[in-house]
């Protein structure tokens, strides 16, 4: 018998929802509309939604199920318990908050624990955590290994933080003024790279030795354990779980939008062991999200959320997951497009700065990719390179250019399937054989923070 080794979506479809097919005369004309920034489209004119794999995921008939249990008591509801249960099942930690989505946790994480002048070190902070640590006067430093800044180079686990720069940093700032150490996993901005166990004891080590607490960006956890699993010596046997319970024993609490590995449309939450700031954080919490055994949630949303952190961690889901990411990436590779390597667990993250080398960092390259995708193919990516992470000098009017210029790809949850996958590759090849007619953009309106959300483009003089 041969064995079969194709690894199929483990699941079927109940419910679908119409995708809509456009010409490229209509793509134009919306693109143009919207100020060349596809936040700006309406998602009717998106043919494949590769914007986000934030709150995009299908859910399971067990969370619909779910749903209808959902306890909408002001106060001491069941589907709080519900969810509160299976948040420490896996995570562990004594208090948990729920939020309306993970920037309200890393609002209320980062008001309560920093102030000015303060520094928070993280291996990749992610826009909105940079965003939150910025607003409260404080630095949000970056310090990935350096495999992590160098796209078509594999290694196992990129999202790993460079431990002697964390301790170069202490030693720099001094620990008085580093509130909190922050892991993100897996590194979404840095190529949805895992972080290994290793490394985690490793910046837990130091910690320890300078006695400052270790916060987890735990969105996309499962995907890390998965990796963990699959690449690092030791944990070829234990369950996903497992992993999940290990890691998140060395750290003092976390951050989690329920979006990603939650498998809902909404929620998340801040989980502490410490008692003194879960105190302050509920107090902030009740000011402006909720009250505790809500916050900012829907009884129903608690109780989906409840089964989807248990969905997320089945065998057959994480690796269909992860294998489809992987099969986006090797196509894309195989048609010679340079990708960060190896594919990252929600998304692949197209190295625009290589594909695109004519077009200067300054005039936008990933911004630039990302419309050709769209007026191509209606498939919608993201740019995560200058226009996300660079700023405008208010006196020059230069450029401050990001490290790298990625765009991302993201796999929503359970929502596509495998032709699906296939028209995009086949769309990005035509892009990658015509590459050197796409010219860039500039930037004609933006607001801060965050003003890849609603900045305005125009195209560049050559
Ligand atoms: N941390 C990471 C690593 C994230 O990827 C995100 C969101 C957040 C925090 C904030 O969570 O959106 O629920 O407030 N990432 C989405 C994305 C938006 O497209 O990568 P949120």
């Amino acid at each position: 018998m041969t064995p079969v080794t194709t690894i199929i979506e483990p699941f079927r479809i109940k419910s679908v929802e119409p995708i809509r097919i456009t010409t490229r005369a209509q793509r134009e004309a919306f693109l143009k509309a919207a100020g060349y920034n596809v936040f700006m489209l309406r998602a009717d004119d998106v043919l494949i939604d590769l914007l986000t794999d934030s709150g995009t995921g299908a859910m399971s008939a067990q969370q619909w199920a779910a749903i209808m249990r959902g306890d909408e008591s002001y106060a001491g509801a069941s589907s709080y318990y519900r969810f509160a249960d299976a948040v420490r099942d896996i995570f562990g930690f004594r208090h948990v908050l729920p939020t309306h989505q993970g920037r309200a946790a890393e609002r209320i994480l980062f008001s309560t624990m920093c102030t000015s002048g303060e520094v928070v070190p993280n291996n990749t902070h992610f826009d909105t955590t940079r965003a939150n640590v910025e607003n409260t006067g404080a630095e949000a430093v970056d310090i990935p290994v350096p495999q992590a800044r160098r796209p078509s180079e594999p290694y196992p686990f990129k999202g790993n933080m460079d431990v002697a720069a964390l301790e170069a940093l202490i030693a720099e700032v001094g620990r008085d003024r580093i509130p909190l150490v922050m892991l993100t996993i897996t590194n979404n901005s840095g190529g949805g790279q895992p972080v290994s166990m290793a490394n985690v004891k490793a910046v837990r080590a130091v910690c320890d030795l300078h006695r400052l607490p270790l916060y987890i960006d735990a969105c996309r956890f499962a995907e890390n354990c998965w990796f963990i699993r699959e690449r690092e010596a030791g944990y070829a046997e234990t369950s996903v779980a497992d992993i999940a319970r290990e890691l998140f024993s060395y750290a003092d609490g976390c951050t989690m939008s329920a979006k990603k590995d939650g498998l809902v449309n909404i929620g998340g939450f801040l989980a502490t062991n410490d008692d003194g700031l879960a105190k302050r954080e509920t107090d902030t919490l009740i000011l402006t999200e909720g009250f505790p055994t809500y916050g900012g949630m829907a009884g129903r949303d608690l109780e989906a959320t409840a089964v989807g952190l248990k969905e997320v961690l089945e065998h057959d889901y994480l690796r269909y997951r992860i294998a489809s990411t992987a099969y986006l990436g090797r196509h894309f590779a195989a048609a010679g497009v340079p990708i960060v390597q190896p594919p990252g667990g929600h998304a692949i993250y197209i190295d625009a700065a290589a594909m695109l080398a004519h077009i200067p960092p300054r005039m936008l390259p990933g911004q630039a990719l990302v419309g050709e995708l769209y007026l191509q193919g209606g498939i919608r990516a993201v740019e995560i390179g200058t226009v996300m992470f660079g700023k405008t000098d208010p006196q020059t009017g230069e450029e401050r250019t990001a490290a790298m210029e990625l765009v991302r790809l993201a796999m929503p949850r359970r929502v596509y399937t495998q032709s699906h996958v296939d028209y995009v590759v086949e769309v990005m090849r035509d892009i990658y054989a015509r590459r050197e007619s796409i010219s860039g953009l500039k930037i004609v309106w933006q607001s801060q923070p965050l003003r890849h959300f609603t900045a305005r483009f125009a195209p560049a003089a050559p």
